[in-house]
């Protein structure tokens, strides 16, 4: 049987690599070492570590490209898979599939280029294809959900599954794709989307995040998400500001003074700081203005 060859190619390459503190894999550069880290480079290898992991009794955690996630400081029990090396890029007339581990800046550029609506709305969102598609990451010039055709991924189990999009599979930062792996993604070509029309909501959507978010600053994007208010979604980052909270800093994690639902890394941050302040934020937002805010990243 092919698997334990897989396997054991995977497992080989996670040695050689040693499992590196999270940190250098998480876009808020903070975050311990796991048991295990392993990346495989395609869908096979990918299932093989599912399965091994679950015959095992080991735990398992997915990361994509780190970007909306806050790791402990401690050890990490368990292993990781990442997804970076699963990378493929299939372009027909009509879609575009493409793997997990494909940058979604990259993809983003591609969508510019071949007429993928939405896409070109959401520059300056880092992170892999498969995180994007799990979080449905977007804002108000675009999002992953506008051109999302089919999702393939392995079930909790392991198994290899094929998912043909339909209302209500994508949410507000929510997918259903919830203790699965995301390993590809196809979206649709729209012949009417001119490049020139996706180049301009691309340099509109860009200029408008320059000047209201920290771009160069390590985060992980908005911390908390956008709580529900009488008429409709409130801007947490609204919230928090008005609660005076720009600028407020524990150890190395800050407030961003720029949009105040981002936390930055100054410098030396850990985890720890970045949870205090996350807790000071909600305290002090709740007392200030009766909302509960709650988190958008996600904590391991
Ligand atoms: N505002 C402030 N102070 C701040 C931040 C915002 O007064 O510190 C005000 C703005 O001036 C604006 C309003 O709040 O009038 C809304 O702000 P913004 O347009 O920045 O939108 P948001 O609701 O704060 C959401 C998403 C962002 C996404 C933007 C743009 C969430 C939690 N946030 O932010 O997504 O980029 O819309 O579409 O849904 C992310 O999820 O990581 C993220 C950054």
């Amino acid at each position: 049987m092919v698997l334990p060859t897989v396997f054991a190619d995977a497992a080989r390459r996670a040695e050689a690599l040693g499992a590196p503190a999270l940190g250098t894999r998480t876009s808020l550069r903070v975050g311990g070492r796991p048991d295990f880290l392993f990346e495989p480079e395609t869908e096979a290898e990918a299932e093989a570590v599912v399965r091994h992991c679950r015959d095992a009794g080991v735990r398992l955690r997915y990361l994509g490209g780190g970007y909306n996630l806050l790791v402990r400081d401690g050890p990490i029990r368990g292993a990781v898979l990442a997804t970076r090396r699963l990378q493929f890029l299939e372009i027909t007339d009509t879609q575009v599939r493409v793997g997990a581990g494909n940058s979604f800046p990259g993809l983003v550029k591609t969508a510019i280029e071949l007429g993928i609506p939405g896409l070109p709305g959401c520059p300056g969102i880092p992170g892999t294809v498969g995180g994007v598609v799990f979080m449905n990451a977007g804002g108000r010039f675009g999002s992953v959900a506008d051109a999302l055709v089919e999702v393939t991924y392995l079930d909790p189990e392991g198994a290899s599954s094929r998912r043909v999009i339909e209302a209500g599979d994508l949410g507000y930062r929510t997918s259903r794709f919830d203790g699965c792996l995301v390993t590809g993604a196809t979206f649709r070509r729209d012949p009417a989307f001119t490049q020139e029309a996706a180049q301009a909501l691309y340099d509109d959507a860009m200029k408008w995040k320059r000047e209201t978010q920290p771009l160069s600053a390590k985060s992980a994007g908005c911390i908390f998400k956008n709580p529900d208010g009488p008429e409709g979604p409130r801007s947490a980052g609204r919230l928090i500001d008005e609660a005076g909270l720009k600028g407020a800093q524990i150890g190395g994690a800050r407030v961003s003074p720029v949009h105040a639902n981002f936390i930055e890394n100054t410098g030396d941050a850990t985890a720890a700081d970045v949870h205090a302040l996350i807790v000071k934020i909600q305290r002090t937002v709740f007392a200030a203005f009766g909302v509960e805010l709650e988190l958008e990243v996600k904590t391991w």
